[in-house]
């Protein structure tokens, strides 16, 4: 059993981080190995909306034209066998890098060879608020939003705000323990 974790954050120690662990801890209690991965580390473009209608190659061929990190992380997430999306709140939403990358993920599940690994995946959202704690119901519910066009089985979109992180950390221990039976 393997769970990937994707963060939107580029601090490995930091608020994100925490609450991301705190899923991955109770997955590597139910026997999965935990592999992490940080989005603003990678290449990721965002989508170039290729032709005039704002469509591109991504529809007719489930894969992006863009040659960067995108096709690799697509590849581990196939290999996963749940995936926990990890993002700090910025402007009340994804941070640009998730963006960037669930945008892009959402384009080619529009096509059968895209949808092949990830429609029915399960899915663990984790938004942390970490400033005024604003904004992270909102988040949460966009980062539901996208995961589920792209076809995951979204178990739970955890909002965090910067206050609560004490009493969420158990349940997202539970979440992730659950994803990684
Ligand atoms: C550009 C930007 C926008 C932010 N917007 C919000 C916000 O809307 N609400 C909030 O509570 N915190 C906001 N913050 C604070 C982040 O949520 C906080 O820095 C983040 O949770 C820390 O995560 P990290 O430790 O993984 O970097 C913002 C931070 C940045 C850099």
């Amino acid at each position: 059993m393997k769970v990937l974790m994707i963060s939107g954050s580029r601090n490995p120690q930091g608020k994100t981080a925490t609450m991301a662990e705190a899923a991955l801890r109770g997955a590597a209690q139910a026997g999965a190995q935990c592999e992490r991965v940080w989005l603003p580390e990678m290449k990721m473009e965002r989508c170039r909306q290729c032709d005039e209608a704002g469509w591109g190659d991504c529809r007719a061929k489930g894969s992006c034209v863009i040659e960067d990190d995108f096709a690799a992380l697509v590849t581990k997430i196939r290999q996963a066998d749940a995936v926990v999306f990890a993002t700090p709140v910025y402007f009340g939403d994804l941070s640009e890098s998730l963006r960037a990358f669930t945008d892009r993920l959402r384009r080619i599940t529009r096509h059968e060879a895209g949808k092949a690994g990830i429609v029915g995946k399960p899915a663990l959202g984790v938004s942390v608020a970490g400033g005024s704690g604003n904004g992270s119901f909102f988040c949460a519910d966009s980062l539901n939003k996208t995961l589920s066009t792209s076809g995951f089985e979204v178990r739970d979109s955890v909002a965090v705000r910067r206050q609560m992180m004490d009493l969420k950390a158990p349940s997202l221990e539970a979440g992730g323990r659950a994803l990684g039976r």
